[in-house]
């Protein structure tokens, strides 16, 4: 992870925000390379999702909607983490994402140790009832160490629990519930009547625009409308890069079924069809698992998350929800408005179910990154590489002229550069060893280079082409350059 984050800083990917005022938590800024990472990867999603499939449509909705919305869809009133808070240090946790367990020697507690969520907690855990027991000279058998979660605490042990912060007990609040939404102001007035809120998912200007979609276009069930933007969560503790971030990006699909459709196979449909596409942009399959919920949120039929190996461990990449008619009914109940629509073949008026995959743009680009993340040996030197599919790549192509002070060789290579960056993002580079040029992309996962030497002006034309992954150069012509190209971004 250290080395990934590093060389997104060093490379222009991402930068924390507000760097020069010392950073703003939870806040990420995309540089240069980020830039180009992040469009590709909605291009890609859009392109799969929305322009090869016949069935659904595409939708921009507003950030800011009526407060109505999330008063409707719930999140007024349930959208929330449990939250403790450390009144010493004044830190802020997850309560379900901060575990304590008593330390009993001879059946006798001692104390209490807690520790915050990770993979290796229990071992920690456990080496800290150890130390625990052996400071405090206690004599006999350690109990089994029983990490419960903060929410499942009894009220007698608030007070006993020590805080993550100060290693002390008796300064940790009670778990309470922090709604996650953040809150604005719409108008110049300025009281309790103007709050508005950043929406948290993108999926309720789904729900809010399926009659306009229903009514203006020439949609039948089943059918999806699709949308990638902005989403906001004042998240409790943000962490693991920009895996969970304040600001952050969804690309997701709200698709309509009829309430008699085996709502079950076309979930198992998504989750497959969610799965290749993962594959075909790079990720590899045994970076990819499956968690099955076995508790659903009240509305919720089914609900599969697609998982990825981060570096700090297994963690949802995408949620694929089965959420029955729970959100339009409760539109067309708090808006007055009906949400019915006429299913011609079937000849019959309802209101339709949803299968909703749910995706983050930051949270894939991460996974992107860690799968594309790898260090060889090149003629004995080492280099870090990023091995990104060339759909998602920054840059397609580099064109080198092998040597900057040769004009003939700099006018010739830029006249192909030209060419090149009508149809590709095409890095120009002419300065530095060429090995030392080779190796920048291959930073920065640009997946072919070209270089113009002296038999591409002298001979026959062509140019070598050098893989990022094998090194491998070969030589071509301008358009088997083209065919290759064109062929890889498909
Ligand atoms: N409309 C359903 C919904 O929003 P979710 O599981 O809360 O469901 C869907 O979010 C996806 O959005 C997640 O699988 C994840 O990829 C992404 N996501 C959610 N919270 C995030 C956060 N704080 N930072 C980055 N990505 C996040």
């Amino acid at each position: 992870m250290d080395a990934i984050v590093a060389l997104c800083k060093r490379r222009g990917f991402i930068f924390q925000s507000s760097e020069i005022y010392g950073g703003y938590n939870g806040f990420f800024d995309f540089g240069p390379l980020g830039v180009e990472l992040k469009k590709n990867i909605k291009d890609a999603w859009w392109k799969d999702m929305v322009h090869r499939r016949a069935d659904i449509e595409g939708l921009d909705s507003s950030i800011i909607m009526s407060p109505k919305i999330w008063v409707a869809s719930g999140h007024v009133g349930g959208f929330s983490d449990p939250m403790v808070d450390c009144k010493v240090s004044k830190m802020r946790y997850r309560a379900d994402q901060f575990f304590f367990a008593p330390v009993r020697v001879n059946n006798e507690t001692i104390g209490y140790i807690s520790i915050l969520e990770d993979g290796k907690m229990q071992a920690e855990a456990e080496a800290a009832a150890e130390k625990m027991k052996r400071k405090g000279g206690h004599q006999g058998e350690l109990g089994p160490i029983e990490l419960k979660d903060y929410t499942e605490a009894d009220p007698s042990e608030y007070e006993l629990i020590p805080s993550p912060a100060t290693g002390e007990p008796g300064s940790l609040t009670p778990p309470r519930e922090f709604n996650l939404m953040f809150e604005t102001k719409v108008g110049a007035l300025s009281d309790s009547s103007d709050v508005a809120y950043l929406r948290p998912e993108t999926a309720q200007g789904i729900f809010a625009n399926y009659r306009n979609v229903v009514d203006t276009g020439r949609v039948k069930i089943p059918f999806g409308i699709a949308q990638i933007g902005k989403a906001f969560r004042n998240e409790i503790t943000p962490k693991n890069f920009i895996f969970r971030s304040r600001e952050f990006e969804q690309m997701e699909i709200e698709y309509f079924i009829s309430p008699e459709a085996d709502w079950e196979a076309i979930h198992q449909d998504w989750i497959a069809c969610c799965q290749n596409w993962l594959l075909s942009i790079g990720l590899p399959e045994e970076m990819l698992g499956r968690d099955v919920h076995e508790k659903l949120a009240h509305y919720a039929r089914a609900c599969t998350d697609i998982t990825f190996e981060f570096p700090f461990g297994k963690q949802e990449l995408w949620g694929i929800a089965a959420r029955s008619n729970f959100d339009l009914t409760q539109h067309a109940e708090h808006s007055g408005k009906p949400m019915e629509i006429f299913d011609e073949a079937a000849k019959k008026k309802y209101i339709p179910h949803v299968i909703e995959p749910s995706l983050g743009v930051d949270r894939l680009l991460l996974a992107l990154l860690t799968a594309a993340y790898t260090e060889d040996e090149v003629g004995g030197e080492k280099r870090s590489l990023m091995k990104f599919h060339p759909r998602i790549a920054p840059y397609k192509v580099a064109v080198l002229p092998l040597l900057k002070n040769k004009p003939e060789l700099v006018e010739r290579a830029h006249g192909i550069y030209e060419k090149l960056q009508k149809r590709y993002n095409t890095f120009w580079d002419a300065s530095g060893a060429i090995g030392r040029r080779y190796r920048r992309m291959d930073e920065i996962g640009t997946p072919w280079c070209v270089t113009i030497d002296f038999d591409t002006i002298e001979k026959d034309g062509t140019v070598t082409l050098r893989d990022r992954d094998t090194t491998e150069q070969k030589r071509v012509t301008e358009e088997e350059l083209y065919t290759l190209l064109d062929a890889s971004l498909h």
